[in-house]
């Protein structure tokens, strides 16, 4: 605590003097997330509040992909993030010629992006997911058949909950794909009684061995509601650490995987961010507008 004191004091007080937000997801840190954090969220509510904040300065606790989603929603305000090599598997896997391709490839079939990827590639798409309304969104079109780039689990594990056939790409986060369901059967064995949610990033045969699967806020939401005893979070492994904190009598199982993405952000580096005004994101306008209609027709349903 007395190595966080300072940098938490500092990045107070340069939130108040500069007019800025810190916005955090679900992933980071505790220090980082009850003690500097305005807005916290899943990818979802992050967007959502994003277009509500009253503030100079927005700094996104969380990677690039999230800065970016940020930016396209607020492209008057500065949006800084911490470290730019804070990226994610997911949005590495698929480009925005990649997407132009699927399109010749499946043409007039609406191409649905999950928000884990480049400004390029949302500006390519007709709309965006996460995890928290993949299926909303995919049903929301009125179509037999969707893309649904890049996350290859996630588009398996929404198919398997609606009539819509989905063609999905070949990318997987590096995180959640390292997870299999014989850990969880060796979790029930070790922890009998353990209640295992799973993130919709996992292997479909993980999810189907699962109680329950959701979004990160999701599952924060179902800890909330349903008090089990003992629980795991298939995840990263902040997640547990930070609903933990509400729920000192829940015992949190903790095999879990970090994103060395996420881990990039740290007290230090925020409060660099907030004195140095770095690094700023910034969005090609031909990009950026496209991009912003996928995220806008995402919020708006
Ligand atoms: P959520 O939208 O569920 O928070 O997930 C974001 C993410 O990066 C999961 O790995
Ligand atoms: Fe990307 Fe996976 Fe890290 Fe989420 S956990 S940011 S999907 S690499």
């Amino acid at each position: 605590w007395p190595t966080f004191a300072g940098d938490i004091e500092a990045i107070l007080a340069l939130k108040r003097e500069r007019n800025a937000v810190v916005l955090a997801h679900n992933y980071q840190t505790p220090e980082i997330f009850h003690c500097v954090a305005d807005i916290v969220g899943d990818s979802l509510a992050l967007a959502h509040k994003a277009v509500t904040v009253d503030a100079d300065i927005i700094v996104v606790a969380g990677v690039h992909f999230m800065a970016e989603t940020a930016k396209l929603l607020n492209p008057n305000k500065t949006v800084l993030i911490p470290d730019l090599r804070a990226g994610c598997s997911l949005a590495e896997s698929i480009t925005a010629n990649d997407v132009r391709l699927m399109r010749l490839r499946y043409p007039g079939v609406p191409v649905v992006t999950y928000v884990n990827t480049s400004a390029a590639v949302k500006a390519e798409s007709d709309i965006c997911c996460t995890s928290g309304n993949a299926k909303a969104v995919v049903e929301s079109l009125g179509v037999a058949r969707v893309l649904m780039l890049p996350d290859e689990y996630l588009a398996r594990n929404v198919a398997a909950d609606t009539d819509v056939e989905i063609i999905a790409w070949k990318g997987h986060c590096e995180v959640h794909e390292r997870f299999t369901a014989a850990d969880i059967r060796e979790l029930r064995d070790a922890h009998p009684g353990v209640i295992v949610l799973a993130h919709p990033e996992c292997p479909p045969d993980v999810v189907a061995e699962a109680e329950f699967s959701g979004s990160t806020a999701a599952m924060s939401d179902y800890v909330e509601r349903e008090k089990p005893t003992r629980v795991v979070l298939l995840t990263e492994c902040s997640m547990s650490d930070n609903v933990a904190v509400a729920h000192p009598d829940v015992e949190f199982v903790r095999p879990c995987n970090l994103c060395p993405h996420m881990k990039r952000i740290n007290l230090a580096n925020i409060r660099a961010a907030l004195e140095q005004n770095r690094h700023e994101v910034r969005i090609d306008p031909e990009i950026a507008g496209p991009a912003r209609r996928a995220v806008e027709r995402m919020l708006s349903l």
